[in-house]
């Protein structure tokens, strides 16, 4: 990943710092399931708010090109992190409530295909920034989404707070 500007990188860095803390201290070796799946529904949210931030952004005349290459930043940095997620362990057996799947831990290679095609979407993404082509990135964004929506149709539990992509 080449960061271009150096101001989506500060603000991504500084994004990281502050959340990226929590999620090292709990993806800890000692932490427990409650801890890990706490943070892993929270990092969730954060990859659901930078897309729903983005997708506004994208719809309005003038796009403010700072923010567009922040949020793009932002479901990239989120989506790497997104590989230290689900550990062993942190399924629907520990007993905690959770909406991942037990398949998940089962069939580790198909999941992990889905992770991967998401994040070859999201560096496509960012990769689209410096052209400020807002069309190109509105359908990029939903690209992104359709993998998105292929992890989660496998293996997450529907709930009644379901992410609208
Ligand atoms: C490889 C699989 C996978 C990919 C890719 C993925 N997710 Fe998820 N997502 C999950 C699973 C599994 C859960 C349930 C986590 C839990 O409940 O412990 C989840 C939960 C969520 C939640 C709900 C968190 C909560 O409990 O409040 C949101 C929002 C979300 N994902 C957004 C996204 C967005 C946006 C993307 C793409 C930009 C994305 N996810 C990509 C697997 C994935």
């Amino acid at each position: 990943m080449v960061i271009r500007n150096w101001q989506v990188l500060c603000l991504v860095m500084i994004f990281v710092f502050s959340d990226g803390m929590l999620a090292t201290a709990v993806f800890s070796r000692d932490a427990s399931p409650a801890q890990v799946i706490f943070a892993r529904k929270s990092n969730e949210r954060e990859l659901g708010g930078a897309y729903s931030e983005l997708k506004d952004e994208l719809k309005k005349k003038k796009p403010m090109q700072f923010l567009v290459g922040e949020y793009a930043g932002q479901i990239l940095i989120w989506g790497q992190d997104q590989a230290h997620w689900y550990p062993d362990g942190s399924g629907p057996a520990s007993g905690e409530d959770t909406n991942a799947k037990a398949e998940i831990w089962t069939e580790r290679e198909e999941f992990d295909a889905l992770y991967a095609a998401f994040l070859v979407e999201a560096e496509k993404l960012y990769e689209l920034v410096d052209a400020k082509d807002s069309e190109a990135l509105a359908r990029q964004l939903d690209n992104t989404g359709k993998t998105c929506i292929a992890c989660h149709e496998r293996y997450k539990t529907r709930d009644e707070f379901e992410f609208t992509f």
